[in-house]
C-alpha cells in the first residue's frame, strides 16, 4: 500500500514534473482524485461552491474540520491540505498555531494554506519552526475581496514589484510552496524561477511549477460564475440537471419506479435476495 505525499514530496517536485492538484470538499470526491492528483485542497471556496456563501469570509472553522475529516477519509496517496478560514490566523502567530493545529489535528491534513505574502510571513516562519507545513496563497486572495475590490488580476504593472516581494516573503519564511492566483503569465514565470520552493498556478501560467482549481468549477457542477481561468473539462451540472428532470417526469407520469426497482409478495427462488 502507498503511503501519503508530504511537504517534503510536494516541494522535491519543483524543476522534476508538474504538480496536480484540486480542491475537494467531500469522501466520494476525495477518492476519484486519490489517484490522479499529488495534493488535494480542501479550499475554503467549500462556502462558496457547497454552501452557497457569496464569498468565502463565512467560512468557518467548523465548517472547515467537517469537510476536511470527510476529504481525509478518501485519501490513501494525495498529500492534504486544508485552507485556514478568513479570521483563524491572521491576529497573531500564536492564534494561528492553535487552529492550523486544530485543524490539523481534528482532520488529519498534512499542511495548512493561508493567503497572504509579506505581512504573514512572520506567521508562516512561527508555523514552520512549530512543525506545521504552510502553503502559502498570493496574488489575487479571495479573504481580502474587501481590501483589494474585486476579484480581478493581480500583479500588474507597478503591482509586479510588490507580488514578487510577497513570493521572496514566504519562501524566506519556509513555506514549502505558494499558490500564485490570477496573475499575469510572464509574472508567474518569473516568481516560478526566482523561488526554489514549487509556485502552484490558478490563473496564472503553465509554466508555473503546479497547478490547482476548484474541482466543481472545472467538472461544471458551479454554474453561478466562470472565471476566464477555469476550463469546463466536464459538463456535469447540465447533466445532472437532465437526469433530476427524468426523474421528475417519469414520477409525474407513474413510469417510476417500474418492475424492476419493486418488490414482490413473495422472495425469488434461487437468487439471493436483494434489498
Ligand atoms: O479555496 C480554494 O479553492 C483555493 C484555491 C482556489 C487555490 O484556495
Ligand atoms: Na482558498
Amino acid at each position: 500500500q502507498k503511503t501519503a505525499l508530504t511537504a517534503e514530496d510536494i516541494r522535491a517536485m519543483k524543476g522534476r514534473t508538474p504538480i496536480v492538484s484540486l480542491t475537494a470538499y467531500t469522501t466520494p470526491m476525495a477518492q476519484l482524485m486519490d489517484e490522479h492528483c499529488d495534493f488535494v485542497l480542501v479550499g475554503d471556496s467549500v462556502g462558496m461552491v457547497l454552501h452557497g456563501l457569496p464569498s468565502t469570509l463565512g467560512v468557518t472553522m467548523e465548517m472547515m474540520i467537517l469537510h476536511g475529516a470527510a476529504v481525509a477519509r478518501g485519501l490513501k496517496r494525495a498529500m492534504m491540505v486544508i485552507d485556514m478560514p478568513f479570521g483563524s490566523y491572521e491576529q497573531s502567530p500564536a492564534q494561528a498555531f492553535a487552529n492550523a493545529a486544530r485543524l490539523m489535528a481534528e482532520t488529519g491534513a498534512a499542511a495548512v494554506k493561508l493567503e497572504g505574502g509579506v505581512e504573514m510571513a512572520d506567521t508562516i516562519r512561527f508555523l514552520v519552526k512549530r512543525g506545521i507545513p504552510v502553503m502559502a496563497h498570493i496574488g489575487l486572495t479571495p479573504q481580502s475581496i474587501n481590501t483589494l475590490g474585486g476579484y480581478k488580476v493581480q500583479g500588474r504593472d507597478a503591482a509586479a514589484k510588490p507580488l514578487i516581494a510577497d513570493a521572496r516573503a514566504v519562501a524566506e519564511a519556509g513555506a514549502f510552496a505558494v499558490v500564485l492566483e490570477k496573475v499575469p503569465a510572464s509574472l508567474a514565470d518569473q516568481v516560478t524561477e526566482i523561488v526554489d520552493i514549487p509556485t502552484i498556478g490558478i490563473g496564472a501560467s503553465a509554466g508555473c511549477d503546479g497547478q490547482v482549481l476548484v474541482v466543481d468549477d472545472m467538472l461544471g457542477f458551479f454554474g453561478a460564475f466562470k472565471p476566464k481561468f477555469v476550463k469546463r473539462y466536464a459538463e456535469l451540472g447540465p447533466a445532472a440537471e437532465e437526469a433530476i428532470a427524468d426523474y421528475a417526469s417519469e414520477v409525474r407520469a407513474r413510469l417510476f419506479p417500474s418492475a424492476e426497482h419493486t418488490f414482490a409478495d413473495h422472495a425469488p427462488q434461487k437468487a439471493p435476495q436483494q434489498d
